[in-house]
């Protein structure tokens, strides 16, 4: 609990505590200037309050005008940058107006404290603002994207991610990100699969719970933690046909039972704040959704943060055909449970008049006001409402060795080795000569992905070229030829092939590094194909022709059909964008220092036309299994088979696990009872390595269908060569809930199967049965 609200106003000490020694005291009327922290002539209406929490946030109320109020619960975004498509002209106008509580897209310590200044000094009330951002997967020092980070399924080396954002973040200036994004994704056509966790309800909530917990830490009042955001609420994964912002219609059991369940993980982590999504569910705009927003949200699950929207997502309510007007929008906003407007302006606009009208309760608004002003007041800005302002901190932190080598480590452990046919990694001895082939071999650019807050894409990306010059032996020599181009428009074009096969030919090994554009994942990035974009294809068909050893290294946020590839090149791996320590940690990876251990956490289908795949399907009333091969009137296609190209939970090693059959501690549990399963892994091969140990069940028969398979449990361990070790599960009757033909969650006796396998295709043949008893 903050006990002072007072030390702002002691010049000389106010600028030592906000970390601004040298800072010489100015007169409040320039206020550009960087860490100089004027003498208030007054001190700020809160600064007199009562300390203690509740007490100091009634009295705040109750001074407030409506209008203030509803500045507290306007969010806008600074010119730095822009993420979306309006930009509302003069905010800082309106931050020295009071209108505006919160500002995204601003950073450093120098811009934060001087808006922070015009808020504090500028207004009536002096209430400080709130810095928001998205720091996904890095500030400064950018770590792989998220969905690569969730192949890394280390829940240790997430957080640790996440901890590091909100160390380099907070230090300048920020007090929020809008992060984790959790929406489940299933459909590799939507960009936005590229920011979460991948296809999983299980893996999706733990890794949720693991960010949540890397960027509040224990106290919200540290001045090295932020707010994070658990988005976009709801559903947004299950866009139709995997275009962005397009409407979603999913049974309310789907949305209970797939998308849901990292949110209320979220929930139970603590998070601060929620995001709306742009989508729609069951014909209403999520932003206007009180189902949603509060029965969900509030009354089922007590999340007592606040709700900011999407961007414009309240304005978008009038596209959507939802609202006939703005006014109308923002009341239909407000009473769904919205309370923060990012960037659309409509409750600046309309609310106050909504309110005076009698169309909004002012006790709606108070509750809101009130949820955001205890955030800034966890935070401590009521204590000094530049704290995270501070340039000292800034320069200690950004960049510091120690994050750029924590960059590097999830970076390698992101990576996921899906061929490596005959041992063609790691690298050996041999290769003594290495073509670096390929859009991405050699690209700055691209190495950080997109969503990469304020990451550097021009000076401190390490490419793949300049990783593996930097490892290689004396004697190496690593060339690179670009050879191809991943532009669309560029498919018919074969330019650069000749210097590219000149170069391979000459080479003992060529690494074709090869993908997506950078922004070809993200937002408002979905595609109709999964293919190589360009004439990357017709190039690596020509490498692979040349008979020279071809590893294929992606760099994509998406799963991408290299069926060819699969067939052709004897060595794939998947390194999503790595981050800004990229190139060193796939040399880590080619060469052996690093044995891969990633595992997807999407399918990667054959076809795009497999789409939406996962995992977890349904067995339908007519499986495959039940005909003979080429059986029509099974649920199959003509011309393709229903397997994905590469499993949910797949990715190999430089070395090989043996699984021993499972055992259980019982073959039934009572409704309080629990079940152990264990099984042993052994590392059959000649290197040291972890293996991710995944636990999967299946429900035989429900009040309503269940699906064929479901993650209940991993473990990552590292084994020594010829190392064993048990590994056990405990699972309870609560681990098997779902929503039940009546609505209710819950579990349901019955029989179950289980196994214990090292990815999702690996159903034993015999697998453990066992039962819950009424
Ligand atoms: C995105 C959000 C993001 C917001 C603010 C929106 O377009 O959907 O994920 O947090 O912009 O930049």
């Amino acid at each position: 609990m903050i006990k002072t609200a007072r030390i702002l106003l002691a010049g000389a000490a106010a600028m030592a505590l906000a970390g601004c020694a040298t800072a010489q005291a100015q007169p409040a009327a320039t206020t550009t200037s960087t860490n100089a922290v004027p003498i208030r002539q007054a001190e700020p209406e809160w600064a007199r309050l009562d300390p203690e929490m509740d007490a100091f946030l009634d009295e705040l109320i109750a001074k407030m005008t409506l209008q203030e109020k509803v500045g507290q619960l306007t969010l806008l975004t600074s010119d730095w940058e822009s993420t979306g498509p309006t930009m509302r002209e003069g905010y800082k106008q309106d931050i020295a107006a009071g209108r505006v509580g919160a500002i995204f897209n601003a950073y450093t310590a120098k811009y934060t404290r001087e808006l922070q200044q015009m808020a504090v000094e500028g207004t009536r009330l002096g209430i400080p603002l709130l810095f928001g951002y998205d720091v996904i997967h890095g500030h400064r020092t950018i770590f792989p994207i998220s969905l690569g980070e969730a192949a890394s399924w280390d829940l240790e080396a997430i957080e640790k991610s996440a901890r590091v954002s909100a160390q380099e973040a907070s230090a300048e200036g920020i007090h929020w990100t809008f992060s984790p994004m959790v929406d489940i994704a299933r459909d590799a056509r939507w960009g936005r699969i590229s920011e979460g966790a991948g296809e999983d309800v299980f893996l999706g909530s733990e890794i949720a719970r693991a960010r949540v917990r890397g960027y509040q830490g224990e106290d919200l009042g540290a001045t090295d933690t932020v707010l994070a955001t658990a988005k976009h609420f709801a559903a947004y994964g299950a866009a139709q046909a995997g275009r962005d912002y397009h409407t979603v219609d999913i049974s309310e059991r789907t949305l209970r039972d797939i998308y849901l369940p990292p949110f209320k993980a979220a929930v139970d982590e603590g998070v601060a704040t929620f995001m709306t999504s742009f989508n729609e569910y069951d014909g209403i705009p999520a932003s206007g959704s009180k189902f949603l927003l509060t029965d969900v949200l509030r009354h089922e699950w007590g999340f007592d943060g606040f709700v900011v929207t999407d961007y414009t997502s309240i304005n978008e309510m009038v596209p959507h055909g939802y609202s006939k007007d703005l006014v109308q929008a923002g009341e239909q906003a407000i009473d769904a449970g919205v309370d923060m407007d990012m960037q659309g302006a409509v409750y600046m606009e309309n609310l106050a008049k909504s309110v005076e009208e009698g169309r909004v309760d002012i006790e709606r608004i108070d509750e809101a006001v009130r949820r955001i002003l205890e955030m800034k007041y966890r935070l401590g800005l009521f204590e000094d409402p530049y704290r995270y302002s501070d340039q000292a901190r800034q320069d200690a932190t950004l960049y510091r060795p120690d994050f750029l080598e924590a960059a590097r480590d999830v970076a390698r452990k992101s990576m996921v080795l899906l061929k490596n046919e005959g041992d063609a990694l790691p690298l050996t001895a041999q290769a003594q000569s290495i073509a670096v082939i390929g859009p991405l071999g050699n690209s700055k650019t691209d190495m950080i992905g997109s969503w990469s807050a304020a990451g550097d894409r021009q000076t401190r990306p390490v490419t793949i070229l300049e990783g593996l010059q930097a490892r290689a032996g004396e004697g190496v020599t690593v060339e690179y030829a670009k050879g191809a181009s991943y532009a669309f428009e560029d498919e018919g074009e074969t330019d650069g092939f000749a210097e590219a096969i000149a170069l391979a030919e000459k080479a003992d090994v060529v690494i074709a590094a090869m993908g997506e554009r950078w922004d070809m994942t993200g937002e408002a990035a979905s595609r109709t194909s999964l293919d190589l974009p360009g004439n990357q294809q017709a190039l690596l068909e020509k490498l692979v022709a040349t008979g020279k050893p071809v590893i294929l290294v992606v760099l994509s946020g998406r799963p991408n059909t290299i069926t060819w590839a699969n067939e052709n090149v004897p060595a794939i791996l998947h390194a999503w964008y790595p981050g800004t320590q990229g190139g060193h940690a796939v040399a880590d990876v080619l060469f052996g220092d690093y044995n891969p251990s990633g595992k997807l956490p999407v399918t990667f289908p054959r076809v795009v036309g497999q789409s939406p795949i996962h995992y977890d399907m349904k067995n339908t009333g007519r499986p495959i299994e039940l005909g003979a091969p080429g059986a029509k009137y099974v649920s199959r296609y003509l011309n393709t088979p229903n397997d994905p190209l590469y499993r949910f939970g797949y990715g190999l090693s430089y070395t090989t696990f043996g699984y021993s059959p499972v055992t259980l501690s019982a073959s039934s549990m009572g409704p309080e009872g629990s079940i152990t399963a264990s099984a042993t892994i052994t590392n059959t091969g000649d290197r040291a390595g972890e293996e991710v140990v995944q636990l999967y069940v299946r429900d035989l028969v429900g009040s309503v269908t269940r699906p064929v398979q479901e993650l209940k449990g991993f473990e990552k361990i590292m084994l020594q060569s010829g190392e064993a070790r048990a590994v056990s599960f405990t699972l309870r009757p609560e681990d098997l809930a779902f929503t039940r033909a009546d609505m209710s969650h819950g579990w349901e006796p019955g029989e179950f199967q289980l196994w214990i396998a090292p990815s999702s295709g690996a159903k034993a043949s015999t697998p453990v049965t066992f039962t819950i008893t009424e």
